[in-house]
């Protein structure tokens, strides 16, 4: 699976087809749809409707962040609308393991998300129930906006914990993702990046995707280079 879910919520909605085409060209499997209600963020964007239209026109899966103050009213929308992943805050409080069992039992794939100041301990007790973790670099509600540094330390502490428990949950990021950071998040241990305004807005989609997919890639290279080295100078002769 390609771990680079595009954000369409800037996008033009006359230019979206051809958007979409260019994004299936080059490989990209789940498209990310951020869907605010106008009350949990100041923003209103788009419903069912476009999640199923996507469906019906293209073979992408559909992961539908859902942003809005009543979670359990609008799941069952969105599990109608064919959407294969989908996730909601943890800050819209109440019925939390209950959303969860309904995504679940629909064989979809459940995500809990955390705004940037709320506290990454507190998805800890539902990591055996969820399948992915989406961490808000960004505070929701708009496109374009700045990338918030603490998210790598946010990452690399949620990872530690997701290894303690040894469950399979992937962890995903969201907002002001671009060339400069990937790789670092990569590193920190994020699995899956949400990408808008530096992909969508790119000139050459094709040529920004090599250049996001090397740096995931590279930042792994790295990673195993200097762990090979390590292995070398500890007498580890296995090269
Ligand atoms: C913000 C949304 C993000 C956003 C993508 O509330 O959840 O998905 O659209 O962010 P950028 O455009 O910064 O990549
Ligand atoms: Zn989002």
């Amino acid at each position: 699976m390609n771990p680079v879910f595009p954000s369409i919520l800037s996008t033009d909605y006359f230019d979206l087809k051809s958007k979409l085409t260019e994004f299936q060209a080059n490989k990209i499997d789940v498209i990310h749809l951020d869907v605010m209600d106008g009350n949990f963020v100041d923003n209103i964007s788009f419903g069912p409707a476009v999640a199923k239209t996507i469906k019906s026109k293209f073979d992408f899966q559909i992961d539908s962040h859902l942003m809005v103050g009543n979670p359990e009213k609008m799941i069952p929308w969105f599990i109608t609308s064919g959407s294969d992943w989908i996730s909601f805050h943890i800050e819209s409080k109440h019925k939390i393991a209950e959303n969860i069992a309904t995504i679940k039992k629909s064989n979809r794939k459940a995500g809990l998300v955390l705004n940037p100041d709320t506290e990454v301990e507190s998805v800890f007790p539902y990591l055996r129930d969820i399948d992915y973790i989406l961490l808000m670099s960004v505070f929701p509600g708009f496109g374009g906006q700045k990338f918030i540094e603490t998210t790598y330390e946010r990452v690399s502490k949620l990872k530690h914990r997701v290894k303690q428990e040894g469950t399979n949950c992937l962890i995903q990021v969201d907002g002001g993702i671009n060339v400069d950071n990937i790789g670092k998040l990569k590193a920190a241990g994020n699995d899956i990046f949400v990408i808008g305004t530096f992909l969508y807005n790119s000139e050459d989609i094709k040529k920004t995707l090599a250049t996001i997919t090397n740096k995931i890639a590279g930042d792994l290279y790295e990673k195993k280079r200097v762990n090979c080295v390590d292995r070398y100078f500890n007498g580890d002769k296995r090269m």
